[in-house]
């Protein structure tokens, strides 16, 4: 059983996971790069959206570090600003409060480093087949001139198992096939980090199965570093090796869990049960403890 400092975590304050995690090693030893610090470190983030009339706080003062290969997951209840803490990693916001850095940089805006995969199937221009989907943001971003771009985007429409559709169009494609374009898309730029906004919630649920398998065979085979977002605790302790859990709106950081010792083969085992019903108890712990309250 591998869901360590869960009792450490549980008034998960920043300074308390960090120094949970010194005393415990386990994770920054089993990630790949450790010496080199983490690739991305969320600092005590603040996030709200302002309008003229109101201001909305999406999260408050969240902290975690993403280190090189990891798969990290940000799991949450809707609302919670999970979706808002992966726009402020890509760039498209800024924390009212603490920092975000990339490689020890402090992230300015938007960068072909990271780059999102959001929910919605109908992120890809549906004029362009799918091998031109996936290389126009290498040329569009002047990563490569217009051949090796296409050589780069065929090596990963194979990748994902698209090549006899590589010049199909999306509308041609079912919406996990049109997922995997996304997926291809973005890991030809080769990002830091990829990032990815529940992607397969619009997916029947074995189709949602198979692309977690994919993404994790893709994961083993080109060691990508993932930010991952769900509100789904199987697929949060599927796809990741490191699971961060969120309070309601606005989120906040509860704990942290290791979860790499689980992949689908692990669904039915008493551990992955043990684990879910541990998240479950996390997540709604505030629910529990506050039932029979008057909640606005
Ligand atoms: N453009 C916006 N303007 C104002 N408030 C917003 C905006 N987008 C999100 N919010 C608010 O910020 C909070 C966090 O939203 P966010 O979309 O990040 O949640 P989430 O955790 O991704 O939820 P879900 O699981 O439903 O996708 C919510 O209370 C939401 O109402
Ligand atoms: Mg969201």
């Amino acid at each position: 059983m591998t869901l360590v400092a869960d009792e450490l975590l549980r008034d998960s304050s920043v300074a308390e996971i960090r120094q949970a995690r010194a005393a415990q090693g386990a994770s920054a030893a089993a990630t790949p790069d450790a010496s080199a610090g983490p690739l991305l470190q969320v600092d005590g983030v603040s996030l709200e959206y302002r309008t003229a009339e109101t201001i909305v706080r999406a999260t408050h003062r969240v902290g975690f570090d993403v280190h090189e290969a990891d798969r990290f997951v940000l799991l949450g209840p809707s609302g919670c600003g999970k979706s808002t803490l992966l726009k402020a990693v890509a760039g498209f916001i800024a924390p009212v409060e603490g920092k975000i850095r990339l490689s020890g940089r402090p992230i300015r805006g938007p960068g072909p480093d990271r780059i999102v995969v959001f929910q919605e199937f109908d992120q890809l221009p549906p004029w362009k087949t799918v091998l031109q989907n996936v290389a126009f943001p290498l040329t569009a971003s002047r990563t490569l001139p217009r051949r090796e771009a296409l050589e780069r985007a065929h090596h990963y429409v194979e990748k994902v198992g698209l090549a006899k559709f590589a010049d199909s169009y999306p509308h041609q494609l079912s919406g996990g096939m049109k997922q995997r374009v996304a997926i291809a898309r973005a890991l030809a730029m080769q990002p830091s980090i990829l990032l990815m906004d529940e992607p397969f919630a619009a997916l029947d649920a074995l189709t949602r199965r198979r692309m977690q398998e994919e993404l994790l065979a893709l994961w083993d085979e080109v060691r990508f570093t993932l930010l991952f977002v769900t509100h789904s605790i199987e697929e949060a302790l599927i796809v990741g090796n490191r699971v961060a859990v969120l309070s309601p709106h606005p989120g906040r950081l509860r704990a942290e869990f290791n979860s790499h010792e689980f992949d689908l083969a692990s669904t039915g085992g008493a551990p992955f049960q043990a684990a879910v019903r541990r998240l479950h108890e996390r997540l709604f712990e505030h629910e529990q403890a506050g039932a029979g309250e008057a909640t606005p």
